[in-house]
């Protein structure tokens, strides 16, 4: 066995849960997932209840991440028609924009050439866009970057088509980012006959080819490796149709080691995909004398092991080669042997 040191890991893609969801997840077990998984900065969504939407909503978010987290937060803004007057002051103080193309958890979707308009003409130009977009969505979106000359980022690309056209784009020059989910790369088609409502998420596993196709692009056209961490209780993944969703951030980086044991992907790799460049892609602020350290062996990962409030992981009873001992932030040990060292709060919050 061995240790390893890796500065400390950013999860552009997690949902907390705050407000409204605190069944599921709040800001303190969100966060305390973070730091047992090699996260040290997480950007938080916006599909709430109520969405985080106005300036307003989120005022009230920032104030309960001051309150309780443990790692560093920045949270999406969520576009809507509805609110879509309130983007500038919305602006303001989030460090991005989410925009829905397609259905998912939450009714955060935009559907409206108008409101897609809107959110391209005032958001920030300083600040990102990231959407949620599957399929022929993609196109959408990228043809959105193109005509308003600025940068588009994709959530959670899953299919070999997808992948394809913005690897197309990039080549072309567009200004597009995009991330994979774990889920994507270590789970497939087969798993949801095994694991059911505990498998389903959006998008969607893919097919063999799709995997497939997303691990040849991991090396250049992937920027990201992001959990889209979305918790739902067990009760409610038994429910008829159960939420679609599932947690990541205990097992992100454990999941990407073993990759890099088994010689799938280099370590250099892996930090540039979960240090940094969301770091460049968000523009996120350096964190002075944060680092993680990981022992590298062979352990398992384990539902009971989690810090994650809703106590359950499509991963468990999988064997990985790493797990995370210890984490640094600003030079305060905040995370040792699976327990969290940090108090409440201090966590910054990320504008
Ligand atoms: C997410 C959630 O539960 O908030 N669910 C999911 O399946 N990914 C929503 C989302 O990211 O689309
Ligand atoms: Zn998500």
């Amino acid at each position: 066995m061995s240790e390893l040191l890796l500065p400390g890991l950013i999860d552009v893609h997690t949902h907390l849960r705050v407000p409204g969801g605190e069944h599921k997840e709040d800001f303190a077990t969100g966060t305390a997932a973070a730091l047992a998984g090699g996260v040290t900065m997480v950007l938080g969504m916006p599909n709430t209840s109520p969405p985080i939407t106005t300036a307003a909503v989120m005022d009230d978010v920032h104030q309960l991440i001051a309150r309780d987290a443990v790692c560093d937060v920045g949270m999406f803004g969520g576009a809507s028609t509805a609110d879509i007057a309130h983007l500038p002051t919305l602006g303001t103080k989030a460090k991005a924009l989410k925009i829905y193309l397609n259905d998912t958890f939450g009714k955060l979707r935009v559907d409206e050439v108008p409101t897609l308009v809107q959110c391209f003409k005032t958001w920030p130009r300083d600040k990102m866009i990231a959407m949620h977009a599957e399929k022929q969505s993609v196109a959408v979106g990228i043809a959105l970057a193109t005509v308003y000359e600025r940068p588009v980022h994709f959530c959670h690309i899953s299919r070999k088509e997808e992948i394809e056209l913005i690897a197309d784009a990039k080549m072309r020059g567009l200004p597009v980012t995009c991330e994979v989910a774990p889920h994507h790369l270590f789970l497939g088609a087969a798993d949801y006959e095994r694991l059911g409502a505990f498998a389903d998420m959006r998008p969607i596993l893919g097919t063999p080819d799709d995997v497939a196709a997303l691990w040849a692009h991991l090396g250049d056209t992937v920027d990201c490796i992001a959990t889209d961490h979305a918790p739902h209780t067990i009760a409610e993944k038994q429910n008829d149709p159960p939420p679609p969703g599932v947690v990541g951030l205990e097992t992100s980086l454990v999941l990407m080691l073993t990759a890099v044991r088994d010689n799938k992907i280099s370590l250099e790799r892996v930090i540039d995909l979960m240090h940094t460049n969301p770091r460049r892609i968000f523009d996120l602020p350096v964190q002075p004398d944060t680092q993680v350290t990981v022992e590298t062996g062979n352990f398992t990962i384990r539902n009971a092991d989690l810090k994650t409030k809703v106590g359950w992981t499509p991963f468990d009873g999988r064997e990985v080669a790493a797990r995370v001992r210890r984490v640094v932030l600003r030079g305060a040990t905040v995370f040792e042997d699976g327990a969290v060292l940090a108090a409440a709060g201090s966590g910054q919050i990320i504008i």
